[in-house]
């Protein structure tokens, strides 16, 4: 059973990380279907609207002191290249990004507009997290529909099948977490589910790299495709080996990756990389690495 701090801190760290998370992914569907889909880029952009409404509380409810110092300092609710990640991908695409909640983030929680007592805080995160799982379900069965219109070639998006439905494997972890914490605990994975979650999280983010960089971006391929492997073994091989030796490799794999991927956001941003990839994906992946690595430090 957490205690009320504890439910406030996890509930708003869960939500600084994976709401901003959300409402990237929706802006990346967004911006991959055809004009000729515009409902569906509709039903996108609303419900990313909704993700961003609901960080821009949460934001408002964050302070310095309720959030613990790892993720503050874990660079995964958003990182140095974040803003000018949204500015660029915005600007390409013409579709929307709210920047200030950003903007707000970055000023690192000094302004709170609420100071409100932990009874209150606490009420008032619950009902946030009530709203943001009935978005999720939302979100979950749009990017399903999306996956089964794709498989059956009646729509056309300019992303993988297995992107849509990473992003959704992303989705539902992030509502097993939230629901668990609006009964008062923390969510129960074993040791090899949770670590071959984010292993495999991380392994299909660097062939989805792959995939994406032109074909003359020779090295960097053959390095994404080294680090995918890697994860892939990892996974495989989780039950049969230790708990200490598994995690050091698994951080070794995870600094890699997260090394990679802030080269990639910074290489994209001055325009020095061949690629159909927008900078907000490499920043979002490079986030999602920081956001392992701090699990990885605290298991
Ligand atoms: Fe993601
Ligand atoms: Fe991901």
């Amino acid at each position: 059973m957490l205690s009320r701090e504890e439910f406030i801190r996890n509930s708003l760290e869960l939500n600084l990380f994976f709401q901003r998370i959300m409402k990237e992914h929706l802006f990346f569907i967004e911006t991959a279907l055809p004009a000729a889909e515009s409902d569906y880029i509709a039903e996108a952009d609303g419900l990313k609207r909704g993700f961003e409404q609901l960080l821009a509380e949460t934001v408002s409810y964050t302070e310095r002191t309720n959030i613990s110092e790892e993720a503050f300092r874990s660079d995964e609710f958003v990182t140095p290249y974040t803003l000018q990640a949204e500015k660029t991908s915005s600007r390409l695409t013409g579709a929307s990004l709210d920047m200030d909640i950003t903007r707000k983030k970055l000023d690192l929680f000094s302004i709170s507009e609420y100071t409100l007592s932990q009874h209150c805080l606490e009420r008032d995160i619950f009902s946030l997290n009530t709203r943001s799982l009935s978005l999720l379900d939302e979100v979950i069965a749009f990017q399903r529909r999306l996956i089964s219109l794709a498989l059956q070639c009646e729509i056309f998006i300019a992303l993988y099948v297995e992107l849509l439905e990473h992003v959704t494997r992303e989705a539902v972890y992030y509502r097993e977490s939230l629901r668990a914490l609006q009964n008062r605990r923390l969510a129960q994975r074993s040791f090899c589910a949770e670590l071959n979650f984010w292993n495999n999280i991380m392994g299909e983010h660097a062939q989805f790299i792959d995939g994406l960089l032109d074909p003359t971006e020779k090295s960097l391929k053959a390095n994404a495709r080294m680090l995918a492997e890697n994860f892939e073994m990892l996974r495989e091989r989780c039950r049969e080996t230790g708990r200490r030796q598994m995690l050091q490799r698994s951080l070794e794999a995870t600094e890699r990756i997260r090394n990679f991927k802030r080269n990639a956001a910074i290489g994209l941003l001055e325009c020095e990389i061949r690629s159909i990839i927008l900078p907000l994906l490499a920043d979002h992946v490079l986030r999602e690495a920081n956001h392992f690595l701090r699990l990885l430090e605290g298991i």
